[in-house]
């Protein structure tokens, strides 16, 4: 197999049966995602092809191939996705929804095109910010997912990193938000959907991120959390996104950027972690499954491979926990 590539984990310490990273092979599989429109699946997930272009691209920036989409293409499907009110849908037709106008707003990040948006459309990003800024709810400083009310920290977190990367976080109350995740702290350190909500890593992810972009990790139990988190690692190495859970490759990721943010990334014991994640490679087609043998996705891979990034995986390139994004395109936008 000459696709495999990589330096190797050699000063990690290679453990038995341990695969190597298949880089070449992942950048051909998110390749090939957009040119299997004759197959079920493609058209199965057009309710998340916005996310999707986010998670391949972000993977492919990983993989030191950040060219290997055309730009032109992608930002034309960028901008076929928003609407008059400054959201983004899915896919162009499908309503807007702060999960996708928060893939935009990555998407156009990473590619460093705010300057094409506001070419295409004047005050482009203040228009996309008022569309954000109008789902947050006076009263409790949450946010909803879309005009219909759903609210979820998930929606909380999205608001802030992508206003935040648009320099224009002061158009919503950051103290009322702030308050709202304290608000959804629990005895266990951790954080769910919302008040009284079950402790989930996955929402302790948007939590803790939400926190460190308004400068409030102070208000994190960080011990007490950090305890709970590292207890998510089972024997095989995985990690599991609540107690009892089977071990999930996406976990890698919400578990370890919150980790990572509390800079306890070392409570993990990263080798065996690495090696469950390089497991759930597609040996043949490239991608990462949930777990060893599964189909692959995009979600996934690209979040097995920052997972990768995060236990500093030779060959790839830095993520930054708070965002899930190349570090260099954050500093970028943040100046820092
Ligand atoms: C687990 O989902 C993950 C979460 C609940 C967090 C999702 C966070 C976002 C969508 C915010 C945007 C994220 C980034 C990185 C920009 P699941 O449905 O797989 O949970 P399950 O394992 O319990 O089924
Ligand atoms: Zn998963």
């Amino acid at each position: 197999m000459s696709l495999v590539s990589g330096p190797g984990r050699g000063g990690m310490g290679a453990l038995p049966g341990e695969m190597r990273l298949l880089v070449d092979k992942h950048v051909r599989y998110i390749q090939s995602l957009d040119t299997r429109k004759d197959e079920l699946e493609y058209w199965l997930t057009e309710h998340l092809r916005l996310n999707g272009l986010y998670w391949g691209l972000t993977a492919l920036h990983l993989l030191g191939h950040p060219a290997a989409l055309p730009r032109g293409e992608v930002l034309e499907f960028v901008f076929a996705c928003l609407h008059d009110n400054g959201g983004f849908g899915a896919a162009p037709g499908h309503d807007a929804h702060m999960l996708y106008t928060v893939s935009a707003v990555q998407i156009l990040a990473t590619l460093d095109a705010f300057g094409e948006l506001d070419g295409r459309v004047p005050d482009g990003r203040l228009k996309i910010a008022a569309f954000i800024a109008s789902l947050q709810d006076a009263d409790t400083g949450t946010f909803a997912g879309d005009e219909w009310g759903e609210r979820d920290t998930r929606f909380l977190y999205g608001a802030l990193n992508a206003l935040s990367l648009m320099g224009l976080l002061h158009l919503v109350d950051v103290e009322k938000a702030v308050q709202h995740v304290q608000s959804c702290a629990n005895f266990d350190g951790g954080y769910g959907t919302g008040p009284g909500a079950e402790t989930h890593s996955g929402q302790v992810f948007t939590c803790v991120a939400a926190l460190t972009i308004a400068g409030r990790t102070d208000l994190v139990n960080a011990e007490k959390l950090g305890a709970w988190l590292s207890e998510r690692q089972l024997k095989n190495g995985g990690l599991n996104g609540r107690p009892e859970k089977k071990e999930d490759v996406c976990y890698s990721w919400w578990v370890m950027s919150s980790l990572a943010m509390l800079d306890k990334l070392h409570w993990i014991d990263g080798d065996k972690l690495a090696n469950f994640i390089l497991q759930c490679q597609d040996p043949e087609l490239g991608g990462l499954a949930d777990r060893p043998g599964d189909m692959v996705d995009v979600f996934h891979t690209n979040f097995g491979l920052a997972g990768l990034s995060l236990l500093k995986y030779p060959g790839l390139e830095e993520i930054d926990p708070v965002y899930c994004m190349p570090r260099s395109v954050t500093k970028r936008c943040l100046g820092k």
